[in-house]
């Protein structure tokens, strides 16, 4: 697997990292964890050191907590997995009726912040995390207030670094104003499909844009000040892997295009998928979302592709529809 080093911190990170979204039974408020949700975390676990995967992503939302108890069960069953692992989690999404009679929000208060670090170490059975980003932007935030949070959590050493997620270039901006240190990542939705991170570059000037998707500059801020973009969804949710019966057609082209690259490159349809996200000079992490160890090796082959410039942007062209202004 290859390593690479997130500026501004002293983590070595694989280049492919491990969602965990799929652990702890997904969203639903009923799900009860079983000794079958404990399976799945260990084989998720023992996949990921198999490839050579180090990095974990976790959302305090994901499987209403359930994603970091079960995670949390498999560390405690293996304790010196956690020094040779990074954890990174989020927080500022909140449930409606949390607590009963409230609505689905955001919250980036001191308080909300702070609390949710302490739930997430609790669930995970550890003292810290690597990582903590910001889930969604909340329309009610105050530089201050975050600033002050993130003070506290990194003197008491329950995290170590800061970041956001789904954030554009502006509110970066506007938050890394009131830091003393700087944001290390920006995790937002980015494969074949959801391309308005190249979309924007090509976009301008033109008379009736295609993707605008609130990216303007975004992808030049992170460059630029080293903040390490990480893509969620990077294999579009497995559209690619199905029949394409009844997709539009762009999708019928582009996962046309993928199978005949993973042909000649003698790979997966997956590694394909990813090495055209790795292709790009930003050096993108994808955030692989997938809870099957089979998969998993599928997309691990993508570090050792390497696409050329024409079939990337073929697939470009085939999955928006339209070739090159
Ligand atoms: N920051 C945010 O707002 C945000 C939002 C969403 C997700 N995330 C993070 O990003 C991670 C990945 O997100 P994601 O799960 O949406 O990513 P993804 O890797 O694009 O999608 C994974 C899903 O697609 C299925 N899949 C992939 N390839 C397939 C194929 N060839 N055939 C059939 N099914 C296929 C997987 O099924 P199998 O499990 O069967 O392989 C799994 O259900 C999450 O775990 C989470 O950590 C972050």
């Amino acid at each position: 697997m290859e390593m690479i080093k997130i500026p501004h911190t002293d983590l070595e990170v694989s280049r492919l990292a491990m969602g965990c979204m799929g652990l702890g039974g997904g969203f639903d408020a009923d799900t009860v964890l079983t000794s079958e949700h404990d399976q799945q975390a260990r084989a998720f676990l023992d996949a990921a050191d198999e490839v050579g995967v180090n990095f974990f992503d976790h959302a305090n939302i994901y499987g209403r907590g359930r994603s970091e108890e079960v995670f949390g069960r498999v560390l405690r069953e293996r304790p010196s997995l956690r020094d040779r692992i990074i954890i990174q989690s989020k927080c500022g999404i909140r449930w409606e009726n949390d607590p009963h009679g409230t609505p689905q929000r955001f919250d980036f208060s001191r308080d909300h912040i702070l609390e949710s670090v302490d739930a997430i170490l609790a669930r995970l059975g550890t003292d810290r995390l690597e990582i903590l980003l910001l889930h969604r932007p909340d329309c009610l935030w105050e530089g201050e207030e975050i600033a002050d949070a993130f003070q506290k959590l990194h003197s008491s050493g329950k995290v170590r670094y800061f970041g956001v997620s789904n954030q554009n270039r502006f509110q970066m901006e506007y938050l890394q104003s009131f830091l003393s240190a700087p944001l290390v990542a920006n995790q937002v939705e980015m494969n074949l499909l959801h391309h308005g991170f190249v979309e924007v570059g090509i976009s301008f000037n033109q008379s009736s844009p295609r993707y605008p998707d609130g990216w303007e500059g975004t992808m030049e801020y992170c460059r630029m000040n080293g903040v390490l973009l990480q893509a969620w969804s990077p294999l579009a949710q497995g559209v690619f892997g199905g029949t394409f019966d009844g997709q539009p057609e762009n999708i019928r082209k582009a996962g046309a295009l993928v199978r005949e690259n993973a042909e000649r490159h003698r790979t997966t349809t997956e590694a394909i998928l990813l090495a055209w996200l790795l292709k790009h000079p930003a050096k993108i992490q994808p955030v692989l979302g997938t809870s099957r160890p089979d998969r998993l090796r599928a997309c691990t082959k993508a570090v050792s592709v390497s696409l050329s410039r024409e079939e990337w942007y073929s697939l470009f062209a085939a999955a928006r529809g339209a070739p090159m202004p």
